[in-house]
């Protein structure tokens, strides 16, 4: 593979890693990820811009060499996490003269995850820039989106900005350039679930910022490079905003069928009243999926059969998961069913220590759901959608 020239002098040089099958060890990559470096040579300096995870430095390097760049004087690290810096240590082995140019945060991590030396760094500050001949590059720290250590580059004469991992996708479609597919769109929308979520208030505030900037191009450190900045700022102005959906996510997991037939109930009943229902199930299905609903849902509900006197496991870590990347939920309930005894909403409502969502009426039955269950039922689905009607 080939460098490809985006801009005179500047240039995309990243790996594609489609056989990825987790990030972080915590998300699912249907189609894997991207790891974005970008080159940019100036009249008298040259730069990479963030590098790429460890096991493909060796591609990065062969691009390099076929590039005949006989120099890089300068890395930029934008963010210390191993996904863009973790191929520092390689490159400064092939360029023993480049510096590393970063904020002192991602110097900090960089030193300690990467062990590389504290004199190969040159320090920069919110607004600091250097320059490369004809073209300039400024920094703007961005602590947040992702690490507090982020920060985004700005190629000033081009208007090129190079957000990190703020605005990414993992999308390994078509070629550098966004296709403004509707499948982007979805996947742009799983990585901000994922990854951006849990600091949407930060994630507002530098859209803001950006649009004062008015960058021609935005270049984030996964998934395709935009062209039509406008595309992914409006659609995290809509992601960040407080506004919630008429829409009811319902995790569930049912070992014998009772918890599911309730869900299937709920479901039922509150799509007949108009509700929008993401109907999920917890062993089967990929959590990026209720992740990217879960963005603007006004409602939890979680299915949950009892197991050993408590929440069946998955649940649990299904809310964990949930309260720790933040969405916007206003109300959540439990639904399900026990044999004999136990506690099946405790655990659960012990997980919600940062979200804050008001509890509904639970609808907790003794085996398999009859008459009077299936109204208990009804009664939830009417004060969902009764607290909805300010959302539809
Ligand atoms: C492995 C296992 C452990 C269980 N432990 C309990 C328990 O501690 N307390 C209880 O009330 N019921 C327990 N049950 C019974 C189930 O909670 C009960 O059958 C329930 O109706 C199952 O709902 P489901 O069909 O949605 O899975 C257990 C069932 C299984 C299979
Ligand atoms: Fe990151
Ligand atoms: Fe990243």
């Amino acid at each position: 593979m080939k460098m490809t020239e985006l801009a005179p002098n500047i240039f995309a040089c990243g790996e594609k890693d489609k056989d990825r099958k987790m990030f972080d060890q915590l998300i699912p990559l249907p189609e894997g990820t991207t790891y974005n470096s970008y080159f940019v040579k100036g009249s008298e300096k040259s730069a990479l811009i963030d590098t790429v995870y460890p096991p493909k430095v060796d591609l990065l390097l062969d691009k390099i060499e076929e590039a005949n760049i006989e120099k890089i004087d300068y890395i930029i690290s934008n963010h210390a996490e191993q996904d863009h810096s973790g191929a520092i240590p390689a490159l400064l082995e092939r360029f023993p003269d480049a510096m590393v140019v970063t904020n002192e945060r991602v110097k900090d991590n960089v030193v300690s995850m990467l062990h590389v030396p504290e004199d190969k760094f040159i320090i920069v500050k919110d607004g600091d820039s250097i320059s490369l001949g004809d073209k300039t590059l400024e920094f703007i720290l961005a602590p947040f989106v992702h690490w507090p250590d982020t920060m985004f580059t700005y190629l000033v004469e081009d208007k090129y900005l190079f957000t990190c991992d703020l605005f990414g996708a993992h999308y390994t479609t078509g070629d550098v350039w966004a296709d403004y597919s509707d499948a982007l769109l979805n996947s742009a929308k799983r990585y901000y679930a994922e990854i951006m979520m849990p600091f949407r208030s930060f994630a507002a505030k530098y859209c803001k910022k950006i649009r004062e900037i008015d960058p021609n191009v935005i270049l984030p450190s996964h998934g395709p490079v935009y062209d039509k900045p406008e595309y992914i700022l409006d659609a995290y102005d809509d992601w960040t905003s407080d506004r919630v959906k008429n829409k009811v996510i319902m995790p569930y997991v049912s070992m014998y069928d009772s918890t599911k037939i309730m869900a299937e109930y709920l479901t039922e009943k509150l799509e007949e009243k108009g509700v929008e229902v993401v109907l999920w199930d917890l062993i089967e299905g990929d959590t990026g999926e209720l992740l990217i609903d879960a963005v603007d849902a006004a409602t939890m509900v979680i299915g949950v059969s009892m197991v050993l006197s408590g929440p069946h496991p998955s649940a649990v870590y299904a809310s964990y998961l949930l309260n720790a990347l933040k969405p916007k939920l206003k109300y959540y309930s439990i639904i399900g069913s026990y044999g004999w005894g136990g506690n099946l909403t405790k655990v659960i409502e012990n997980m919600f220590t940062i979200i804050k969502p008001e509890k509904l009426e639970y609808v907790i039955i003794k085996g398999r759901p009859k008459g009077d269950d299936f109204a208990k039922l009804d009664a939830l689905a009417n004060e969902i959608a009764q607290k909805h009607e300010a959302f539809a």
